[in-house]
């Protein structure tokens, strides 16, 4: 789907850079992130119709360092992931050097899906965690096999959730390596983290010329109120063009006593020399790779973009507060590798 979204991307972005958008030299100056969640490269079916915008929402936002409007930033969006879904998780890795996966192993770890301190009586009691923005199932196995394996708990099931079908498409096909019981709790739902009032099953792709981001105009089915135990979002929420109504979303699918839980690229400017070594790594190295090993440099352009443009920790654990949910720890959240990445954790009130 690479070569598919590629070209739509790379006639979108121009028009970006050249209009109403920032001029180059009005951009942030940012060089440089690193990178590690995302993997990019594609070659899957080619040319998926994702640049036609889905809603007819008109807000600004930034995509990358560019002001777009938000139906816009979904279309583009839609047309990075679908760009490189196939070599996602190849690129991650090569990326960030392998440190995703210790990220991730150590998100899922301290969430300790399946065991619940409030029902100690049964260690096993179901839990409904929810996987969003969950692309190619990174996180959503990793919960499975916590909570499964390592505390024992088969009644803990987990819907992954995106927005954008060719990375759940990566994410099914991956799945069929876990052991039964863990498919069997596995759902793949497609779904826009800013309304999931609307969503529907994971539909096959069937032809190249297909769009690969989920059309809420075909909803079948949609996340009910007070629904969910745990919610879990990882290198996803800073690709969301409205960030305010996806926090506003978890908040009400969560039960009360329900944890938001978010891995993210963060800040490590406490560091100044560590920071700016990855910087120059993110800006420098990261679109380059994107450009010689996945044969699209703009989508890593975008990656490392969009990391600079994300919010600061203080600033992001503002917005989770008030989305209504309470923080706790030093200041609401842990920085991992000097802030490079954060865990920001939130609790809907029982109350
Ligand atoms: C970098 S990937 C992260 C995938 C996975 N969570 C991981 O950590 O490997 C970001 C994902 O966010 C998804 N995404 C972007 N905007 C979204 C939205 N509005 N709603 C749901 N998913 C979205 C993309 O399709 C993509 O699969």
């Amino acid at each position: 789907m690479a070569a598919a979204a590629r070209p739509a991307l790379k006639r979108a972005l121009p028009s970006l850079r050249s209009s109403t958008f920032l001029p180059r030299q009005q951009q942030p100056q940012c060089h440089h992130h690193v990178p590690t969640s995302r993997r990019s490269l594609s070659t899957t079916p080619s040319h998926r119709n994702d640049t036609q915008p889905t809603t007819p929402s008109d807000e600004e936002t930034h995509f990358g360092f560019s002001t777009v409007t938000t139906s816009q930033k979904r279309a583009l969006v839609a047309s990075v992931f679908t760009s490189v879904a196939d070599s996602y998780d190849k690129m991650n890795d090569l990326m960030s050097f392998g440190w995703h996966r210790i990220w991730k192993d150590h998100f899922v770890s301290t969430l300790n899906p399946g065991f619940s301190p409030l029902s100690s009586t049964s260690p096993t009691s179901p839990q409904h965690i929810l996987d969003i923005a969950g692309g190619t199932g990174d996180i959503a196995f990793r919960l499975l096999h916590h909570a499964h394996t390592v505390n024992s708990n088969p009644n803990v099931k987990v819907t992954i959730s995106d927005i954008n079908r060719a990375m759940l498409s990566v994410g099914k096909s991956r799945s069929a390596a876990l052991p039964a019981s863990q498919q069997a709790a596995l759902s793949f739902v497609e779904a826009n983290a800013e309304d999931l009032r609307k969503t529907r099953p994971l539909t096959p792709i069937l032809s190249q010329t297909e769009q690969t981001f989920f059309d809420p105009a075909t909803a079948t089915s949609g996340l009910e109120d007070d629904s969910v135990d745990l919610y879990t979002v990882a290198f996803g929420i800073r690709n969301f063009s409205d960030i305010p109504a996806a926090l506003a979303e978890a908040y009400r699918v969560l039960k009360p006593g329900g944890v938001f839980a978010c891995l993210e690229f963060s800040k490590a400017d406490k560091h100044p020399l560590f920071n700016s070594v990855y910087k120059e790594w993110s800006f420098r190295a990261i679109p380059l790779i994107g450009q010689l090993v996945a044969g699209d440099r703009d989508s890593y352009q975008y990656l490392v973009e969009s990391i600079e443009r994300f919010p600061r920790q203080e600033e992001f654990r503002d917005l989770i507060k008030g989305a209504g949910f309470r923080v706790s720890g030093d200041g609401g959240w842990e920085d991992l590798t000097g802030g490079v990445a954060a865990i920001h954790r939130g609790m809907k009130p029982r109350e």
